[in-house]
C-alpha cells in the first residue's frame, strides 16, 4: 500500500470582514468580551451573488491544483465536508464539480462539521493507498454567516462563527515514509444535540415550521461549557494518539494546526502537550470558526507563512459537533 501526501494546499475567504465591533451593532456584546473568551477579533462574512459554499470550494480547490501542478481534469475524486451545503440536496460536491468543468468522476459529501475536513482526508487518503485514485480533492467549505441569529439570544453562538473554504489535493507520496502517516477518527453521538442546529427536522410531520422559526431551533444551539470541557480532553488525546501510533513524542512534532474552535482551547492543547507557540498553527483571531475550512485555511495559511518546510512532522486535531474528533500525522 502507497501512503498520500498533499500535492498541493489552498484557501479562499470572502472580502468582507467583520470585526466584533460590527456585531456590537447588532446584539448586546462587546469586542472585549468576544476577543477574551474566544480570541476572535474578525471574521469574513460571504457577500450575496459572489460567494457560494461551492464556488469558495472550487477557488480553494484551484488554488490548491496550481501548487500541485495539477489542472481539474486530472483529479479523480471529489470529496466535500461542510455543515452549511448550497442546498439540502444535492450535497455541494457536485455543484462545486460542476463549477470546475468536471465530468463524471465522483464527488462526496462529509458531514462531520469540525471534524469533516479530517474525515475527509481520511477517506481520500484510503482511496489512494489501495491505488483506486491518484489525485483527490479534500475540501472544506462554510458560509455560516446566513445561518446564524444576530440578536441577543444568539450572542453565545453567532459571535464564533465565520465564512471560507480550503482544500488539498492528495496524490500518491514517493515514499512510505512520507506523506499521511496515519489518520484516527472518532465519535460520541451521546452528545449529538449538544451543538446542532435541530430544524428543519424530518422526523416532525412538517419539516419547517413557523414555531421552529420563532423558537430559534433552526439556528445552531451549543452547550458552550460541556463543548469546552470534552474539547480539552479529546483533542490532546487524539493527537497523542497519532504520535504514539507512530512512535513519536510531543517534542517530535514541528507543526500543530488544531481546529480553529477558540484561542483559549488551542492553548490549552499548547500547554497540555507541552509546545511552544510557534509550534502551534491559530489564525481564530482573523476568520473565527470556520468549521470544516477551519483546519484546511490554517494549514494554508501555515504553509504560505513558511511555517512547514519539507521534511517536517505536522499533526492535523479537530473537535466539533456530533461529538466528532480526529487527527492525521503526516511527515511533509
Ligand atoms: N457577548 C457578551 N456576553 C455573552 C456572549 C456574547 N457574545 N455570549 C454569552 N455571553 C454571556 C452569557 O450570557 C453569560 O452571562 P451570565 O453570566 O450573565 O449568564 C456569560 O457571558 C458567560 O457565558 P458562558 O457561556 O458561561 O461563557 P464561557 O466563558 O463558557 O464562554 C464560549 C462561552 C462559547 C466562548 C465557550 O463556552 C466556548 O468557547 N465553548 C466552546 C465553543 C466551541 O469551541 N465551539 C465550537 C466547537 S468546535
Amino acid at each position: 500500500m502507497r501512503n498520500s501526501k498533499i500535492a498541493g494546499i489552498g484557501h479562499y475567504v470572502p472580502d468582507n470582514v467583520v470585526t466584533n465591533k460590527d456585531l456590537e451593532k447588532l446584539m448586546d456584546t462587546s469586542d472585549e468580551w468576544i476577543r477574551e473568551r474566544t480570541g476572535i477579533v474578525e471574521r469574513r462574512y460571504f457577500t450575496e451573488g459572489v460567494d457560494t459554499t461551492a464556488n469558495m470550494g472550487a477557488e480553494a480547490s484551484r488554488r490548491a491544483l496550481q501548487m500541485a501542478n495539477l489542472e481539474a481534469k486530472d483529479v479523480d475524486m471529489i470529496i466535500f465536508a461542510t455543515l452549511s451545503p448550497d442546498y439540502v440536496f444535492p450535497g455541494s460536491g457536485v455543484i462545486m464539480q460542476r463549477e470546475l468543468g468536471l465530468k463524471e468522476i465522483p464527488a462526496l459529501d462529509v458531514r462531520n462539521q469540525c471534524s469533516g475536513f479530517i474525515y475527509a482526508l481520511s477517506v481520500g487518503d484510503q482511496f489512494i493507498k489501495t491505488g483506486m485514485y491518484n489525485n483527490v480533492l479534500v475540501v472544506g467549505a462554510e458560509i455560516h454567516s446566513t445561518g446564524l441569529e444576530f440578536s441577543d439570544r444568539g450572542r453565545g453562538v453567532s459571535v464564533i462563527f465565520g465564512d471560507g473554504a480550503g482544500a488539498v489535493v492528495l496524490s500518491p507520496s514517493e515514499s512510505n515514509d512520507k506523506g499521511i502517516l496515519s489518520t484516527h477518527l472518532h465519535a460520541d453521538g451521546e452528545f449529538a444535540e449538544e451543538l446542532a442546529v435541530t430544524a428543519p427536522n424530518s422526523n416532525k410531520k412538517e419539516r419547517l415550521t413557523h414555531e421552529m422559526l420563532d423558537d430559534g431551533s433552526v439556528y445552531p444551539y451549543m452547550n458552550g461549557n460541556l463543548v469546552f470541557k470534552h474539547a480539552v480532553t479529546r483533542f490532546p488525546e487524539v493527537i497523542n494518539e497519532a504520535l504514539e501510533k507512530n512512535g513519536y513524542q510531543p517534542s517530535d512534532v514541528d507543526l500543530l494546526v488544531p481546529h480553529q474552535a477558540n484561542l483559549r482551547i488551542t492553548s490549552y492543547i499548547q500547554q497540555k502537550m507541552g509546545l511552544p507557540a510557534e509550534k502551534v498553527m491559530s489564525n481564530i483571531h482573523k476568520y473565527g470558526n470556520t468549521t470544516a475550512a477551519s483546519v484546511p485555511i490554517a494549514l494554508s495559511e501555515a504553509y504560505q507563512e513558511g511555517r512547514i518546510k519539507e521534511g517536517d512532522l505536522v499533526c492535523l486535531a479537530a473537535f466539533g459537533s456530533g461529538f466528532t474528533w480526529a487527527s492525521a500525522l503526516i511527515r511533509w
